[in-house]
């Protein structure tokens, strides 16, 4: 849930941590601290807040000197966010300094032993037991920093990403994965190491990914070595290169990375479906897909495993498989599931849906339902994550990267792929006609059209945004497949305007929620013509009768809904299966405007990360 970078080579390390730090930022906020090495002494520098402030202090602070340096941005887990308990750490000598994105579970007991042994500690972390651990075992042991810290690892339980920098050993940055990404950047005589590759993509292109359980030095001018942490034995490096580019992770003239990803939609599901849809052979390839069909298409049961708008996107996809597909679905928060004991056969396939491929929860789940023989397909954002790993099988989203912590082209580009694998095994079981299926391709290639056609409310939007900005509760509501596109709604609301947020299937309204409703409460009901439109329009009836505000998002054209509700927004209309794709848009756009408006950090919510690898 942390960000960590770093640096060896022949440039001034300082610019490059920097930016490194703020690219990482989405990863957690809560405070940032880097340590140059500037050819005699360790400088370092940190505190509470974002990257920004830790910028400003810099500048009066520390010389920024040096071509190695390391930096952390972090999201709390163990002591209050204060500058104190931020990273980097310090070992007691002052020799050592760390930087840590995961928990060490057992930090208690290892602190208390070296209490004992004389150790002295600033901070609450976990982080700072360890760095102590690592020098501990280096003068114990007499041995260099790679082996000190395989021997401290090997004593500790719990997750870690970790970067240690010894000062007395100025040429070598020692890193180490469990469970949290790590990335070392290999440029000509240069290393970089980073929790993704953002930090360094205008430097290289090659990118070594750590797996779990191994370990690296980096040092100047020489290859990297990695090792297994367990059992020391050398693994072959594998050199990815990588697609992103710079433009990709900037904001592109839009004011907030939230905003820029709403209005990438259109691309990234075309990109999505691209080179994959075949339209004109009528045929689907996804190479996951097709190379395990018969695993996948006889299953018994799909369980769909995933955390936040990932899972909403798996309540879209249990409508669609059922649907089109025939295959019964169970949704699981991955939090659940793995924490009870799940019935799980050999004929069940585990569907694991994460944008970042990181998430602890879901990784967890994987594990479990393999562990009970099913097979695991993951549907991710980012390409090598440790889910996309994990997975026996999988098909990438292509949404590119997503920075703004509020999901919002993920959940889009999640639908498109679950959609596009329902029906290549709708088309296979022969449970979708041919001439539905070769409907529905043509239906999703309009898709990205349509969804530009939805942007195009913006500016009514911004005008109802500022009519309930100040509301205090705000109820969403949908039937169907829309069901799932009102929890998201109200999950964007909250996350990042603060304002409390319901969402429900219509029809539960009147068994409990319907109290709420009164002439201060503002009720965002989707209403579109195909999907139990007549239904929905009676709940519009019961709230208007209790004096609720309808925002309603309705089909174009429609005047019946608009007769009653106080707003309407318009969406193209489409394949009911489809719509959530469409009626997502403006609800991702209100939540947008009224978090402006407010004036809160849309792109970094408070108490929020974009990766959550704590459980
Ligand atoms: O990376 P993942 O898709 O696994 O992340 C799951 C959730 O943490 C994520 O969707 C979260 O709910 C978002 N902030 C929602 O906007």
């Amino acid at each position: 849930m942390c960000g960590i970078v770093g640096y060896i080579g022949h440039r001034e390390a300082y610019p490059i941590v920097l930016k490194g730090l703020q690219r990482l930022e989405y990863r957690g906020y809560d405070s940032a601290g880097i340590a140059l090495y500037d050819g005699k002494d360790l400088k370092m520098s940190k505190t509470k807040g974002k990257v920004a402030d830790l910028k400003k202090r810099l500048e009066n602070e520390i010389s920024t000197n040096g071509t190695v340096g390391i930096g952390h941005t972090r999201w709390a887990t163990h002591g209050e966010p204060n500058d104190v308990n931020s990273h980097p750490h310090y070992s007691n000598s002052g020799d050592l300094v760390i930087i840590h994105n995961g928990i060490i579970e057992n930090y208690d007991a290892l602190k208390k032993e070296l209490k004992k042994r004389g150790y002295t500690f600033k901070s609450e972390t976990d982080t700072e037991v360890l760095v102590n651990l690592i020098e501990d075992v280096i003068k114990k042991e007499d041995v260099k920093l790679g082996k000190a810290v395989q021997i401290a690892l090997n004593q500790t339980v719990g997750a870690y990403a970790i970067a240690v920098f010894n000062k007395k050993k100025p040429d070598e940055i020692v890193v180490a994965r469990l469970g949290s990404p790590l990335a070392i950047g290999v440029g000509e005589d240069e290393f970089f190491v980073a929790s993704d590759a953002s930090p360094f993509i205008e430097f290289t292109n090659n990118a070594i990914y750590l797996e779990d359980g191994e370990m690296a030095v980096v040092r100047r001018h020489k290859e990297v070595k990695i090792r297994k942490i367990k059992d020391d034995s050398l693994v072959d490096p594998y050199m990815h290169e990588l697609q992103l580019n710079l433009e990709q992770i900037e904001k592109g003239g839009y004011e907030h990375f939230m905003l820029k990803e709403i209005h990438e939609q259109p691309n990234a599901i075309s990109d999505t479906y691209r080179g994959r849809m075949l339209v004109e052979k009528g045929l689907i390839r996804m190479a996951g897909v097709d190379d395990n069909m018969e695993r996948i298409a006889n299953a018994k049961r799909f369980i769909i495993v995933a955390c936040g708008t990932s899972w909403h996107a798996g309540l879209v996809a249990e409508y669609i498989f059922e649907d089109i597909a025939r295959i019964p679905v169970e949704v699981e928060y991955a939090s659940e599931f793995r924490y009870r004991n799940p019935v799980i056969s050999e004929n069940d396939v585990v569907i694991a849906i994460s944008q970042s491929g990181e998430t602890a929860d879901t990784m967890a789940a994987i594990k479990l339902a393999k562990e009970k023989g099913a097979f695991a397909f993951g549907v991710c954002n980012v390409v090598g994550s440790s889910i996309s790993r994990e997975t026996n099988a999988g098909a990438y989203t292509h949404a590119g990267p997503e920075i703004g912590v509020a999901s919002t082209k993920a959940f889009t580009t999640q639908i498109t792929v679950l959609t596009l694998m329902a029906l290549k095994l709708g088309k296979f079981k022969g449970t979708i006609s041919n001439s539905d299926f070769q409907f529905y391709l043509q239906e999703m290639e309009r898709i990205p059209g349509k969804i530009k056609k939805a942007l195009e409310s913006d500016e009514l939007i911004q005008k109802i945004a500022f009519t309930y900005k100040d509301a205090p509760n705000c109820l969403y509501l949908g039937r169907g497949y829309n069901f799932p596109v009102a929890l998201e709604g109200a999950l964007k609301l909250k996350e990042i305007s603060y304002i409390h947020a319901e969402g429900y299937p219509a029809a539960e309204m009147k068994h409990g929620p319907i109290a709420l409703i009164d002439e201060q409460m503002p009720v965002v009901v989707i209403a579109t013509k195909k999907g139990h439109y007549e239904k929905v329009v009676s709940n519009i009836q019961e709230i208007k009768s209790r004096k609720g505000k309808i925002i309603a998002v309705v089909t174009e054209g429609d005047e019946e809904v608009r007769e009653l509700a106080d707003h309407v927004i318009e969406v193209p209309e489409t394949i009911e299966s489809l719509t959530p794709l469409l009626t997502t848009i403006p609800l991702q756009l209100l939540s947008y405007h009224i978090a402006v408006l407010l004036g809160k950090n849309v792109d970094q919510p408070r108490n929020l990360a974009k990766s959550v690898t704590v459980e």
